[in-house]
C-alpha cells in the first residue's frame, strides 16, 4: 500500500511506544499485526509480551501477561502469518462449514477467517467441556487464549511426554472428542502434537481447522482423528482399542 509507505519509514511515536511496551525488537511483526496487538492493548486483555513458545508455519505462539480485563497472569497469543500461502489449501476447512458463508479468496481474508473460526470453535469446546484453551479474545489475525502451562512454563505436547497413566490419557481425550462432538464439532488436526499435558490432564489445541459435524468431509475427518490417536497409543504404549467401538463411543 504505497499511500502508507512513508508513515512505515517514520514509525509514530505511538508505534515506537507500543513496541517498547511490547518488548519486541523492530521488524517482528508487520505493522498490521502490531496494531492488533495495541488494540488487545488498550482493551486490557495484554498487558506486555515475554517470549514465543513455538514458532510454526502458519503461526507463531507467543508467552504474554495478562492485562488487567482478565483474571489471570498469563495468556498464549497465537499470531497467525499474512504472508502465508500455504492457507490457500485450508480454503476447503472453512467453506464446507455451514457457519461460513463465501471467504474471499486472499490470504489476508482467508487468516482472518481461519483465526476467527478458530476462536469461534474454542468457544463452543468451552461450552460442552472439553479440556482446551479458554478463548479470552482475536483480532484478525491475533487470538488471545489461556495459556496451559505453570508459572509461564508452557505444558509439553503429549508426544513430548512420558504418560504416567496411557489408559486414562487416552480416555480422557476420547471423552473430550465426545465432548466436542455434541457440540457438533469434529477437531479434525488431532494428533499427538495438537494434546498439552498438564499435570496428567490431556488439553487439546489447535482448533483452526475443526469443522461442524454437517460439513461434507466431517465424518472422515473424525476417523482420521480417531485413528490418529489409537494409532500413537498402539505404537508407544501397545494399548489396542477398536476404531469402530472409539467412533461409536463419540458419536452415541
Ligand atoms: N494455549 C496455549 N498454551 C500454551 N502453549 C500453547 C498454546 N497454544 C499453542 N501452544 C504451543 O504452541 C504450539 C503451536 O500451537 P498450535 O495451536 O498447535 O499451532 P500450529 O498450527 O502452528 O500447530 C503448540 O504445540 C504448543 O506448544
Ligand atoms: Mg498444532
Amino acid at each position: 500500500m504505497a499511500r502508507r509507505r512513508s508513515k512505515e519509514k517514520q514509525p509514530s511515536k505511538e508505534d515506537y511506544q507500543l513496541k517498547e511496551k511490547l518488548k519486541i525488537e523492530e521488524g517482528v511483526f508487520d505493522t498490521r499485526t502490531m496494531l492488533r496487538i495495541g488494540k488487545l492493548f488498550s482493551k486490557g486483555v495484554v498487558a506486555s509480551m515475554e517470549f514465543i513458545i513455538a514458532r510454526g508455519k502458519e503461526a507463531d505462539v507467543y508467552l504474554a501477561d495478562a492485562g488487567e480485563k482478565l483474571d489471570t497472569d498469563f495468556l498464549a497469543l497465537k499470531i497467525f502469518r499474512l504472508e502465508n500461502a500455504r492457507f490457500q489449501k485450508r480454503i476447503k476447512y472453512i467453506e464446507g462449514d455451514p457457519r461460513f458463508g463465501k471467504v474471499k479468496n486472499t490470504v489476508s481474508e482467508i487468516v482472518g477467517a481461519w483465526c476467527k473460526k478458530e476462536y469461534g470453535n474454542l468457544l463452543v469446546a468451552e461450552a460442552v467441556g472439553v479440556h482446551a484453551p479458554r478463548p479470552y479474545a482475536f483480532n484478525g489475525n491475533v487470538l488471545a487464549m489461556e495459556f496451559i502451562g505453570r508459572e509461564g512454563k508452557p505444558s509439553r505436547t503429549m508426544r513430548e511426554e512420558k504418560l504416567a497413566n496411557p489408559e486414562k490419557t487416552l480416555n480422557a481425550i476420547l471423552e473430550d472428542a465426545r465432548r466436542l462432538y455434541s457440540g457438533e464439532l469434529v477437531h479434525a488436526d488431532l494428533s499427538e502434537y495438537n494434546v498439552l499435558m498438564k499435570e496428567g490432564v490431556p488439553y487439546l489445541i489447535d482448533f483452526g481447522q475443526a469443522v461442524h459435524i454437517k460439513h461434507p468431509d466431517a465424518q472422515a475427518y473424525l476417523e482420521r482423528d480417531v485413528f490418529n490417536i489409537l494409532h500413537y497409543f498402539s505404537k508407544r504404549y501397545g494399548i489396542e482399542r477398536d476404531a469402530a467401538e472409539a467412533l461409536r463411543s463419540i458419536t452415541k
